[in-house]
């Protein structure tokens, strides 16, 4: 058990390198070490000395459910111990733009435990955010330090639910957000939010990494605030789901934690906040958490099969899940190193496994967008590996809402999904799955011969 003390409010912070470790007070616009210039994490020196009581943050996490204030409301500023300190002695209301982000369901899923044979699992569904994906958490935290450091435009790359989230938070705080994303690659729901919340929105003729390529660029030139998940006080927030997890858990750790990869920010938010829990005593053990990615976006995959996790072996992605249509992820080596850190695997799965499983998770009354269903896709697989064992614990992370990508879900249903495609034959054993919408005349014996048809399958 640690020394113990009264926790401050929230945390004093510096910038420390990933690779060679050098440590920083303040980081420049691109979020890179001036050293090395590899990426960088958020350290806080001050737990080496006095870190606070574990369960002194448990009980007062919990008190704070009860209050009125914005930031206890938050199911990311309710943390805020773990996270970077905000000024001291102004109000905590007025400075974190929040739109009381976090707080999402942990759900039982009895059909797709009896479809896998895991009894013990569950998803943590992060599309239950503000604009319904896991962005929101990483979000609040990183537009609150865009404000607070004075910027006026912030910016992302993103094959959308970064832009969508981006451009609510900013539109919140009072900045203007550009938004970079590939033009005909992200879903007409997460487009439509970007311009509804006010995003100047840029369509680019390239794909997500030619986006960022140029994003990086254009904030090494342009006094504006790079809110993509390089920036490290987004992981920060991100890391909320897996303190908001163990709670919901009463601090049992779960066997195993899945998560879907593509620039890969928020396995490495995650790993780093199991590590930051076990270190500090609010878990008793580390779950492995294990990253998923699309066969047709598998660099983590390839990196470390093929690499060893030295070097990144980056691929030119393609995959209809098109959230994590991804071939140079930006923290390869943050989500390398906490997979060894918690003994996790890296697994990659088929666009028909894909969809299959979307369509399992939706017939749950959950639902989820292709990427998220990647993790149900790489349970299975994980259990043939025998790496998850039947009796384990799983969670999965649900990281989009059902609703960011129709296009998908009605073409599974119609049956177009993969037409004239290699994958036309494999969908045809996922029939069963289907629930194509039928045109009737309106007419009630129409109506009853459909309920009674349906009734036989
Ligand atoms: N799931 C969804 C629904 C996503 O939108 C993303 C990433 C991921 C999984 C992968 O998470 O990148 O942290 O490994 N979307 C980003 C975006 C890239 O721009 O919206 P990751």
């Amino acid at each position: 058990m640690p020394l113990t003390s009264t926790p401050k409010a929230q945390a004093e912070y510096r910038f420390r390198c990933i690779s060679c470790g050098h440590v920083a007070e303040t980081a420049s616009q691109d979020f890179r070490c001036a050293k090395c210039a590899d990426l960088l994490e958020i350290h806080y020196p001050g737990w080496q000395q006095a870190p606070p009581n574990p369960q002194h943050l448990r009980d007062l996490w919990q008190q704070r459910k009860l209050t009125q204030k914005a930031v206890d409301l938050s199911g990311v500023w309710r943390f805020r111990e773990l996270l970077p300190a905000l000024d001291a002695g102004l109000d905590e209301d007025q400075q974190a733009i929040t739109l009381r982000e976090g707080n999402t369901p942990l759900y039982e899923l009895p059909q797709c435990a009896r479809i896998t044979g895991v009894p013990r699992l569950f998803a943590k569904h992060q599309g239950m955010n503000p604009t319904a994906s896991f962005k929101d958490t990483g979000m609040t935290v990183a537009a609150t330090f865009a404000r607070r450091a004075g910027f006026h435009w912030v910016a992302c790359a993103s094959t959308g639910n970064t832009s969508a989230s981006m451009a609510a938070y900013a539109a919140r705080g009072g900045m203007r957000s550009l938004v970079l994303v590939p033009e005909g690659k992200i879903s007409w729901s997460k487009l439509s939010q970007a311009l509804d919340y006010g995003a100047v929105t840029c369509q680019l003729r390239t794909d997500f990494d030619g986006c960022l390529r140029l994003l990086q660029d254009l904030v090494r030139n342009a006094p504006v605030y790079q809110l993509n998940s390089i920036n490290p006080f987004r992981l920060e927030g991100q890391k909320t789901l897996a303190l908001e997890l163990l709670e919901q858990l009463d601090w049992q750790p779960p066997d195993h934690i899945i998560v879907p990869g593509g620039n890969l920010g928020n396995s490495s938010a995650i790993g780093k906040a199991l590590l930051e829990m076990g270190n500090l005593g609010l878990i008793p053990r580390l779950p492995k958490l294990s990253v998923i990615q699309a066969e047709g976006a598998n660099a983590l995959v390839r990196t470390l099969r093929e690499a060893a996790g030295k070097k990144l072996v980056s691929v030119r992605a393609e995959t209809r899940a098109t959230a994590i249509r991804i071939g140079n992820p930006a923290s390869w080596k943050k989500a390398a190193n906490v997979l060894e850190a918690t003994d996790g695997a890296c697994e990659q799965v088929s666009e028909v496994e894909i969809a299959q499983a979307k369509a399992e998770i939706g017939a749950e009354g959950i639902g989820c967008e292709p990427a998220s269903a990647v993790t149900l896709a790489g349970l299975k697989k994980l259990l043939k590996q025998n790496f998850v064992k039947p009796d384990e614990s799983v969670v999965l992370i649900l990281t989009g809402n059902v609703l960011k990508d129709p296009e998908f879900t009605i073409d599974f249903h119609r049956g177009e999904l993969f037409k004239g495609t290699k994958d036309e034959e494999a969908m045809r054993p996922l029939q069963s799955l289907r629930r194509p919408p039928i045109v009737l005349d309106a007419k009630l014996d129409a109506v009853i011969r459909t309920l009674e048809q349906a009734e036989k399958t």
